[in-house]
């Protein structure tokens, strides 16, 4: 559960520049406000029997990432009681609120807004093709989602109390935030009655849940070929339909070389898949110094900032690596796209006149994506026909390559820069 912390600390000392604290990482999550170290961290933890010397900095390391969540969190709630979001879910990973300045709150919201709209179009969109004969025009597909270090996010169960589900939804996170998580969903009525599913299973000591559509599941995302998969696999994770890949503020706090052995993976094995990441760019500028700065000042790094700092760097992570289509925008550019209406009515929420320091801000946040069709003759191609089996299944026996790029790349028509991605 979330604490407050950082309550009466000054928001924007010094013009322009971030302040110290949880806002530092501007919208929120980037840091976590006086960092807890994590209750699991000492030698009750299942994994603390084993620590030695050498494993010590990067444990410790790790307790900082893992509450980088209580943050997030936090701000979210903050943006709902103000009614920026509609979450009745949020409360219960919350044990103390606070309320956010103008500023982390108009993030909050575009952050979450933005994911959930690229997510409900994944869910809505459906095949609709003429290409193939046996191909009704809409025809309904299974999919699947995948949350990288999920957190306590709420997307699952706010989609599926609006009647948005799919196929199977899978969350990953770190043992000791998963088991958290698992404990609050069991004990609330509210998240059960959403799974619908009596036969909902607490697994390895209560860090993982599984159900029929929806598992939790708990893991490093470092290991995610040798350990995350096979617990996939083993809940049904199939290859063969189209899947999101979400990664909201998570693979920013791993090695690049980790990150991208993710994004290998999936680009090599996956039939169809849409890759979306949220987190930080622009780390040498002042503003990014500073950010960064203050982060490491609560012994908190971002190593993936490096290796992907702008925008081009985020398309070319995936592009580089043979995906079809790659986009990558910053959060000025998601404001611009807001609806009047919903900008007004946000806008009668409570005062906003920090423009300025707004797209500072805004310039030093970003959401990328990307997908990858098998079919496309591209470089994860040929790497994929070795490893996977079933990469091919779908498109052999449904929708041509084509209709599938169509069908992801629609799940960001929403956002009206995105509707006419590159190729
Ligand atoms: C800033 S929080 C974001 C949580 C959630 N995605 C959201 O946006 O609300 C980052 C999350 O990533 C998780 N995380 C970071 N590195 C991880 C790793 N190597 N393995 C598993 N989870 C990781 C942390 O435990 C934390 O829950």
């Amino acid at each position: 559960m979330a604490n407050a912390g950082n309550q009466g600390r000054p928001f924007w000392p010094g013009a322009r520049l971030p302040p110290v604290g949880r806002e530092a990482g501007g919208f929120p999550s980037a840091s976590g406000g006086p960092l807890p170290r994590s209750p699991f961290a000492s030698h009750d933890s299942p994994m603390g029997r084993n620590r030695n010397m050498m494993q010590e900095p990067r444990m410790a390391r790790d307790d900082v990432i893992k509450g980088t969540d209580d943050d997030a969190i936090i701000s979210k709630l903050s943006a709902v009681n103000l009614a920026y979001l509609d979450d009745p879910f949020v409360k219960y990973f919350v044990k103390r609120p606070s309320r956010r300045p103008p500023l982390i709150n108009r993030g909050s919201y575009l952050r979450t807004r933005t994911l959930d709209l690229i997510t409900e179009q994944f869910i809505k969109n459906e095949i609709k093709s003429a290409s193939s004969p046996t191909i009704p025009s809409t025809t309904p597909i299974r999919k699947q989602i995948v949350s990288l270090g999920c957190g306590s996010d709420t997307r699952y169960f706010k989609l599926k109390a609006k009647g948005l589900s799919v196929h199977k939804y899978f969350e990953i996170d770190f043992q000791e935030s998963s088991a958290k998580k698992a404990a609050t969903i069991k004990k609330n009525k509210a998240f059960t009655d959403v799974i619908g599913d009596p036969d909902l299973k607490v697994g390895l000591g209560g860090t993982e849940l599984y159900s029929k559509d929806y598992c939790l599941l708990s893991g490093d995302l470092r290991e995610f070929e040798d350990t995350i998969l096979p617990k996939l696999k083993a809940q049904g994770f199939d290859t063969s339909l189209p899947t999101l890949f979400l990664s909201e503020c998570v693979l920013i706090y791993i090695e690049p070389k980790d990150s991208d052995a993710i994004v290998d993976w999936v680009g090599a094995n996956m039939t169809a898949s849409l890759f979306v990441v949220y987190e930080q760019i622009n780390p040498t500028d002042a503003f990014g110094a500073m950010m960064l700065r203050n982060l490491k000042a609560r012994n908190i790094e971002l190593p993936g900032i490096h290796a992907y700092p702008s925008l081009k760097s985020q398309e070319e992570r995936f592009m580089s690596r043979g995906w079809t289509l790659a986009q990558a925008v910053d959060m000025n550019a998601l404001h611009d796209t807001l609806p009047e209406t919903e900008l007004k009515r946000i806008s009668s929420l409570e005062i906003f006149d920090e423009v300025e320091e707004w797209q500072l801000l805004a310039s030093h946040y970003c959401v990328a994506w990307a997908c990858h069709v098998h079919g496309s003759g591209s470089k994860a191609d040929g790497a994929a026909s070795a490893s996977s089996a079933s990469a091919t299944t779908l498109i052999e026996d449904g929708p041509n390559h084509q209709t599938l790029v169509t069908l992801l790349s629609e799940s960001v028509s929403g956002i009206s820069k995105f509707s006419t991605p590159r190729t």
